[in-house]
């Protein structure tokens, strides 16, 4: 009997894997699913995502909205009423894009969510694979836009770094500054290590060697590269945290503690 035979046998969730082949798309789709349910009653709340210098991510950048971080102030008129608004609602569905078409996440919830396969050598519950050549999958491939998109939101979360230590005008560092600075940093590793990035800078030249400048970003992206799917994990933990963070300093739960 082949290998492949021996391995994979019929039958959606058959495998002759002995290991716990379920335990990695399981813990997948409890992380993912909290991170979605927290991340989207957190962009419907239009409260507390702002304290002193500390604006959350989840928030940023606020385009409308009422706190002193807004760019074009509170609610348009022409808002429609019927409609619920959130600063968030904006430009959320930027950064949610670029992680729903990462190609990273996509291998992970195609196995937790439905199952395509459950894992390696799993059957899966379906005899014919589609993939992402056709529709509705080949919309996936808006990955490279989002990434455009993604750079300019690192920008604006550097600048809130920045914000996050002018306390009333003076200096200052609190536990939020470094919050925030923890969640742009792991933002920035996870962006830098993309793989639409490593194709933008040198991947899809025949010829690297040629350019000094270019091989040398290509090596850079292409060694955060390897460590994708960390940078995919913890800055997941990262941005939902600074998020919760500045929403218990604003309700008063939790006191901002002053380093500097
Ligand atoms: Fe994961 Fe681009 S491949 S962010």
């Amino acid at each position: 009997m082949a290998k492949a035979d021996t391995l994979h046998r019929k039958g959606f969730g058959k495998s002759s894997r002995r290991d716990g082949w379920w335990v990695q798309p399981g813990l997948t789709f409890l992380v993912l699913t909290l991170f979605i349910v927290y991340a989207t009653w957190s962009a419907f709340q239009n409260a507390h995502y702002a304290w002193g210098p500390y604006l959350s991510p989840f928030y940023s950048p606020e385009i409308f909205g009422n706190s002193p971080h807004a760019w074009l102030g509170p609610k348009p008129e022409w808002f429609p009423g019927w409609l619920p608004f959130s600063p968030a609602l904006f430009i959320l569905p930027f950064p949610a894009g670029f992680r729903f078409t990462c190609y990273y996440y996509r291998g992970a919830y195609y196995k937790a969510f439905w199952a395509d396969p459950p894992n390696c050598t799993v059957s899966e519950p379906r005899n014919a694979y589609t993939g992402e050549h056709g529709w509705p999958l080949l919309i996936q491939n808006i990955h490279r836009y989002f990434l455009y998109a993604a750079i300019l939101f690192l920008i604006v979360l550097w600048s809130d770094v920045i914000k996050a230590m002018n306390f009333d005008g003076h200096f200052g560092v609190g536990l939020g500054t470094l919050v925030l600075l923890l969640n742009s940093a792991l933002l920035t590793f996870y962006t830098l290590s993309c793989h639409s990035l490593r194709h933008l800078i040198g991947g899809r030249k025949d010829c690297l060697s040629s350019n000094k400048a270019t091989l040398a970003c290509y090596s850079c992206v292409s060694g955060l590269n390897g460590r994708h799917m960390l940078f995919a994990w913890m800055s997941l933990f990262g941005v939902m945290f600074a998020d919760l963070y500045v929403r218990l300093v604003s309700m008063g739960i939790w006191a901002d503690w002053r380093i500097v």
